[in-house]
């Protein structure tokens, strides 16, 4: 039985009574960590909710070589937090031996660029397969076996019951947290990816003489409570699904126990990113990574893997309907939402605020480096100062607000969304105050009419409520309005103030009143952030 993730928090605090007295020589700040409060999530860094406003660098630019072509890509986002890989290859090239100089050097160089970090534990899953696995591994098929698929086919995907991989895989991520935890105090990192986009493609599941058994045995005891069934083969609790429950099961469990051993050392927050499936039909399963945490095995992976904080969506879908639709399957009160990565097209940057309204704590598009590598047609075809700008708009737009939206969002108080293609208003309703908020694409600045949408979507804002009536909005290329639920209400702007954060206190720059007012609050391309306090007028003598 997996240790629940409370267990682990005892163990941390009696890790860090120990450590207080042992001798440091950064400062220690406090251990980032997953809160959950009536079913809304936050990441505590530094002790306070965090927004990961993040980027994701290509795949190989996990070399010294290749970063002085990401920094200067990071700063034109203006990412907060770098997702970087920590190859199982690099830091165990020879069975035994660890080299933890990119660690390092890495570190070095996200403190200098003042980012903070998630590795990507790139090692035996790396989008299905063991490539970025140490060559004693994924040459060594007797020790560390593949997937053998139903008819006989061995597959590039290691085997969830190969005990000599887990093991294996296991004492390389201990090290690696166990020398983060050496040397990294202050923090740098806040959370870990373990493994990326596992599952196995063109298989569902192990066929090897080891699963055969397994499969053909009960169901654990454990996930037929969670999943409220009878217990009984695989085969007779869950019919059609059982294939794929099995593998999800397995795979779940490997990743669980590795996790364990890297919390062992260190205990960070760590989560597990998803290839998707077809978030609204069916797919069969040999054109996927099965195995992953779909969402359609979702409550598997639950049970299978406590030590995992949440299970995160990679969205390479860019229509609205498929990309927020995935936004409600993985945002649950079970499970924090974070898009662990995304495409880099244009289009992708104004899903920062459909994030934000769904209560997410992290945005991370995928590839925003200059090493002269995109991942078109599934990303950008190129990654310039160009490409990059509706994204660093976005997050310059977000930014003075993202302590604020961390911690508000937390206690149900953040609205937000983006442009939908074909709709080109949206009425969001705020919670239990009686305001509705408009959102509106594409019409000029002055009058009213029908918005016709932007030429391209790319609208979007994020509504923060601050105290009755009174409200904090960024957004960009929208219009947003506000209207009264009461009957009789007509809605006034009591003050929209335009201005800024200095060192935690609201500076009011300018009122906006008159024509940049009287038809709601246009946001286009200048980052702009208003307090905006509501008042009604009665619209009927009484
Ligand atoms: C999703 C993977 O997680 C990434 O590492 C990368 O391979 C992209 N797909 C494609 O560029």
């Amino acid at each position: 039985m997996p240790f629940p993730r409370f267990h682990r928090l005892l163990t941390a605090g009696l890790m860090s009574a120990a450590l207080l007295a042992a001798p440091v020589l950064a400062a220690e700040a406090p251990l980032p960590r997953m809160v959950t409060q009536d079913g809304r999530h936050a990441l505590l860094v530094d002790g306070k909710p965090f927004l990961i406003l993040g980027a994701q660098v290509n795949n190989s630019s996990n070399y010294p070589a290749a970063l002085p072509s990401v920094w200067p890509a990071m700063k034109e986002v203006g990412a907060n937090t770098v997702q970087v890989p920590i190859a199982w290859e690099q830091i165990e090239p020879v069975e035994g031996q660890f080299d933890f100089s990119f660690v390092d050097h890495l570190l070095e160089q996200a403190r200098a660029n003042n980012v903070r970090l998630i590795p990507l534990w790139f090692a035996t899953w790396k989008n299905n397969g063991p490539n970025y696995a140490p060559a004693w591994v994924k040459l060594n098929n007797d020790r560390f076996p593949r997937v053998v698929e139903a008819k006989g086919i061995i597959r590039n995907s290691l085997s969830p019951h190969g005990k000599e991989t887990l093991a294996a895989d296991s004492k390389a991520f201990a090290a690696l947290m166990r020398h983060l935890k050496k040397v990294d105090p202050q923090r740098t990192v806040i959370m870990v990816q373990v493994q990326n986009e596992v599952g196995t493609y063109g298989a569902i599941r192990d066929h090897g003489s080891e699963a055969q058994k397994l499969f053909n045995g009960p169901v654990p005891a454990e996930l037929v409570k969670a999943m409220k069934k009878r217990s009984g083969t695989w085969a007779a609790v869950f019919g059609k699904d059982a294939d794929e429950f099995f593998h999800a099961w397995h795979i779940g469990r490997f990743v669980d126990q590795v996790a364990m051993a890297g919390q062992q050392e260190y205990d960070l927050p760590m989560y597990v990113n998803a290839a998707l499936r077809d978030p609204f039909n069916e797919q069969d399963p040999y054109t996927y990574s099965a195995g992953g945490p779909t969402w359609n095995v979702l409550e598997i992976w639950k049970a299978a893997a406590p030590h995992i904080d949440f299970l995160a969506p990679d969205i390479y879908m860019d229509g609205y309907a498929p990309y927020t639709r995935t936004l409600e399957q993985y945002g649950r009160p079970d499970n924090a939402l974070m898009v662990a990565e995304m495409g880099s097209k244009p289009v992708y940057a104004r899903y920062l605020f459909a994030v934000l309204g769904r209560q997410g704590i992290g945005f991370s598009p995928f590839g925003l480096d200059y090493t002269g590598y995109a991942n078109a047609p599934l990303g950008a075809e190129k990654i310039t100062p160009e490409t990059l700008a509706p994204f660093s708009l976005a997050y310059r737009a977000v930014t003075p607000l993202a302590d604020l939206i961390a911690e508000r969002s937390l206690k149900g108080k953040v609205w937000g969304g983006a442009e939908p293609e074909a709709v080109h208003a949206e009425q969001i309703a705020l919670g239990e105050a009686p305001w509705k908020a408009e959102l509106s694409y594409g019409m000029g600045q002055f009058g009213m009419g029908d918005a016709p949408g932007n030429p391209t979507p790319k609208g979007g804002a994020v509504i923060i409520e601050m105290a009755k009536n009174e409200y904090l909005v960024t957004g960009v290329h929208v219009r947003v309005d506000f209207q009264s639920t009461r009957d009789g209400h007509g809605r006034i702007f009591d003050r929209v103030e335009e201005g800024r954060f200095v060192d935690g206190a609201w500076v009011m720059d300018r009122v906006w009143n008159g024509d940049q007012t009287d038809y709601g609050l246009n946001l286009t391309d200048r980052a702009q952030v208003l307090r905006v306090t509501l008042g009604t007028y009665p619209t009927k003598v009484e």
